[in-house]
């Protein structure tokens, strides 16, 4: 009797424990998947934002000022009630147009004008107006 239910046991807690073996291992394997995206994400994050301070450095001013002879039609520096933009912090500029680009930011004529721009017409312009003092 005794003995029967020691088999019993045996028999049945098999495949529970192949079963817990299998979840602790995929649960280990997602844990680690999550870290390692988490990790190589705030690395190619931090690699992406070394990349944009120096191409903001490597940038043309002159290439910025040229395409900026659209710009400034609207973004005058008196008060017209279009907002200001000499000045703004170069990666924040770049931040703002990519924003406008992608429609995550709302305004139709900023989302056209942003949406003609490439990503070194839009670095140039941040570069060119980030060097201007508002
Ligand atoms: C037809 C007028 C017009 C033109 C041309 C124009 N903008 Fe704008 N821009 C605006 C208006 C209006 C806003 C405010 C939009 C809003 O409230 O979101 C704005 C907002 C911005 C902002 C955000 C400023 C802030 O403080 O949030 C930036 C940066 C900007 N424009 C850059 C540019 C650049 C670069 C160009 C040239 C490629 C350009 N704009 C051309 C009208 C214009």
């Amino acid at each position: 009797m005794f003995y029967g239910v020691s088999v019993m046991g045996t028999v049945n807690l098999r495949p529970h424990i192949a079963g817990l073996v299998r979840l602790w291992a995929s649960v280990i394997a997602k844990m680690f998947g999550a870290m390692f995206a988490v990790m190589f994400g705030a690395i190619s994050n931090a690699t992406a934002q070394t990349d944009l301070a120096d191409q903001i450095t490597k940038a043309d001013l002159g290439y910025g000022e040229y395409l900026a002879g659209e710009c400034v039609t609207c973004h005058r520096n008196s008060g017209t009630g279009i907002p200001q933009i000499n000045g703004i912090e170069a990666e924040t500029f770049v931040i703002i147009m990519k924003a406008y680009r992608s429609k995550d930011l709302d305004n139709k004529v900023m989302q056209m004008m942003a949406g003609r721009l490439d990503d070194e017409q839009i670095i140039s312009l941040a570069a060119y107006f980030s060097s201007l003092s508002n």
